[in-house]
């Protein structure tokens, strides 16, 4: 193969968009990488850059280049230059060089899609905020609290007393939210490696609720079970399990007023142990659903907190589904409550 023909191939197959333009603003050459990424259709070789792509930011951006290029010689000596653009929801990274030591002669593109990378560091930045604001929170009562202590409040015991509680209970909490952290942590690193067995789901399911009994009586909620005597064994991680039925029992419970109930049901559908864990509780708008597993989101942020929780409940049952090749999902109305449900796959020669 000549060294022409490989190039040709390079160019068609690369990951990146490639643009080549004269002096002008002429195409020389674009590979398709670079078509799909603006969806150009057809030839657009011998057209001109400002023709085939309407005003955008990318076409600014080109003839800016192109513009120094040619007048200001700016390239002949220079390496080239990159440069940002924010076009129609993506991001591109778009590194200009001339063509040859001769500016004049024109320009090339190389145009790599960041769309992805940007959405990484903005979700990287959204949790370092979030968890900061989670840490100092308590951690501002608790200073509060210590000090109005220090300042002459201990000497009421009663006063005492009732401050000291709220501490524990912020500390408690900044403890919980480490806990949940570390373990999303390392189920996001792969650090926790599920050890996938088959487990009785039915005798976890009860032992689990059994844990929430007193719980749930004293808060008089009614706790049941309806499962098949026959369950199968599903395919999963035991521990996590636990952590996965825990934190929705807990939710369950929390957000449903007293007198009201929590039913856990599991039945098993097409090679799959399908969990539902329903309430009568108050519910979750629908405009919320869609965000309701992401971490530190909630309906209610002060309620949530005054309950104790982290807002990293759910996103660590969504972790462990997935990881277990499950699905998860939640069907609600606001004040009649929700059904938080998950499925996983029966454990191979589990009986039926
Ligand atoms: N069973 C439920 N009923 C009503 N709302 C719920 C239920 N489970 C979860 N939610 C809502 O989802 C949010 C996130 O839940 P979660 O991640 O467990 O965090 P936390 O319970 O610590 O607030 C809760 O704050 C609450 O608004
Ligand atoms: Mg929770």
């Amino acid at each position: 193969m000549e060294e022409v023909s490989i190039l040709k191939t390079i160019a068609r197959e690369m990951l990146s968009g490639v643009l080549v333009l004269d002096r002008g603003g002429k195409i020389l050459y674009a590979n398709p990488f670079f078509t799909r990424c603006f969806s150009i259709e057809g030839d657009i070789r011998g057209r001109r850059i400002r023709a085939v792509m309407g005003k955008s930011g990318f076409l600014k951006a080109v003839e800016g280049a192109l513009k120094e290029a040619v007048e200001d010689g700016w390239m002949a000596e220079a390496e080239g230059g990159e440069i940002e653009i924010n076009e129609k929801d993506r991001f591109f990274k778009i590194r200009i060089v001339p063509i040859s030591r001769d500016a004049a002669s024109g320009v090339m593109l190389f145009l790599r899609d960041i769309t992805e990378e940007k959405r990484v560091e903005a979700i990287k930045k959204d949790f370092v905020a979030n968890v900061s604001h989670e840490l100092r929170t308590p951690l501002a009562s608790i200073k509060g609290y210590a000090e109005t202590l220090l300042d002459g409040g201990m000497e009421d015991e009663k006063t005492l007393k009732e401050f000291l509680g709220v501490i524990d209970r912020h500390a408690t909490r900044m403890s919980r939210l480490i806990d949940d952290l570390l373990v999303l942590s390392k189920l996001e690193s792969h650090q926790m490696p599920m050890v996938v067995e088959a487990v009785d789901i039915r005798e976890l399911i009860s032992s689990i609720a059994e844990g929430f009994k007193k719980q749930a009586l004293d808060k008089g909620i009614r706790l049941e079970l309806s499962m098949a005597s026959a369950l199968p064994s599903v395919l999963s991680d035991r521990v996590r399990l636990e952590q996965v039925m825990v934190n929705l029992l807990d939710n369950a419970i929390k957000y449903t007023p007293a007198a009201g109930s929590v039913l856990v049901a599991a039945s098993v559908t097409n090679g799959t142990v399908r969990v539902d864990v329903r309430d009568t509780g108050m519910g979750i708008p629908s405009s919320d659903i869609p965000r309701i597993f992401e971490r530190f989101y909630r309906v209610d942020r002060a309620r949530s907190r005054e309950m104790g929780g982290t807002g990293l409940g759910l996103a660590i049952v969504k972790h462990i589904i997935h990881a277990l090749n499950g699905r998860v999902w939640v069907e609600s109305t606001p004040a009649k409550g929700s059904t938080f449900s998950f499925t996983l796959k029966t454990a191979p020669h589990a009986s039926v």
